[in-house]
């Protein structure tokens, strides 16, 4: 499988903006060294001060973020919710604040086989990977979020059509109810987002007999195929998502759990 290699070792890199798109905070960092990510690949992510050494230590381990966009100067974009110690450390990074960075890592997506329409399925925070594809693809998104605060997100994509479970803003339902109206056989997916999304995509995939690739997520503690803490089942067996993944072929899956 083609993917982007890491360069040895962990760099250390210059937060340069931090915005807020309501319930998620994106921070810009200069990577001038690094190689260009290939869309769906991820980093490890550690601030360079005050990561650990709280009451209870955490976060000690770097975290996992898919990268949200590449700029031609060498900018990353990544985007956060505050989920836990982690997350919420970085939400707090400013410009001129110090990011330590592993990556690019994983296998990304694969553009789609047999002239196939594209279609981009994002929930919550798995809108990230789907951002910097869409830049590379062109293709049309269907983002589903569960309030108007986290719906704000869609606005990092183009002309998303949006869903949201309490119909605060666009479609009152599930974004996989959107699918399901705009899925045909010419249809090549793209998902990202919370277990029970990709669960739901990959079944109707798998009716409709359309190809699906999914952007999966598990606990990573290393993010290259050191510690064996991010292993998913498949069909063929276990695999570790950070080498092997994070983007697996629906077809691989029996289910997503
Ligand atoms: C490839 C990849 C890409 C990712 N991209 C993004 C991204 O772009 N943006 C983003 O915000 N997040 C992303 N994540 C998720 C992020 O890495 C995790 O949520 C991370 O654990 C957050 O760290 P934390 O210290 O803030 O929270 P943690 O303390 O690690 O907890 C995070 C969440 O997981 C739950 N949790 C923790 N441990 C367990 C457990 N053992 N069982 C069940 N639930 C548990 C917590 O309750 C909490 O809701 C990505 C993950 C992967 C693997
Ligand atoms: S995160 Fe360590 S092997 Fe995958």
């Amino acid at each position: 499988m083609s993917r982007t290699l890491a360069p040895f070792g962990r760099r250390l890199c210059p937060v340069v903006a931090h915005a807020e798109y309501g319930a998620y905070d994106v921070i810009s960092v200069l990577d001038a060294e690094g190689p260009a990510p290939d869309p769906g690949q991820f980093y490890m992510l550690a601030a360079s001060e005050r990561w650990g050494g709280g009451a209870d230590e955490r976060p000690f381990l770097p975290r996992a973020f898919s990268v949200l966009r590449r700029h031609d100067d060498g900018r990353l974009d990544f985007l956060f919710e505050d989920v836990g110690p982690g997350t919420r450390r970085l939400c707090e990074l400013r410009a001129g604040d110090g990011l330590w960075l592993l990556g690019p890592l994983g296998v990304g997506f694969r553009a789609p086989e047999d002239e196939r329409r594209p279609l981009l399925v994002g929930g919550g925070v798995g809108i990230a990977p789907l951002a910097i594809w869409q830049d590379v693809l062109g293709a049309p998104a269907l983002l589903g979020f569960r309030d108007a605060a986290r719906a704000s997100g869609a606005a990092l994509l183009r002309d998303p059509v949006v869903a949201t479970d309490d119909g605060s803003v666009g479609f009152h339902g599930l974004v996989t109810e959107l699918l399901r109206e705009e899925i045909d056989r010419s249809c090549a997916v793209y998902a990202c987002g919370p277990p029970p999304m990709l669960e739901a995509v990959r079944a109707l995939c798998a009716e409709e007999d359309v190809p699906a690739q999914l952007a999966l997520e598990s606990g990573m503690a290393c993010g290259y195929g050191a510690c064996f803490g991010c292993v998913v089942p498949t069909r063929e067996g276990y695999v570790r998502l950070c080498v092997d993944g994070p983007v697996l072929d629906a077809g691989d899956l029996e289910l997503v759990a």
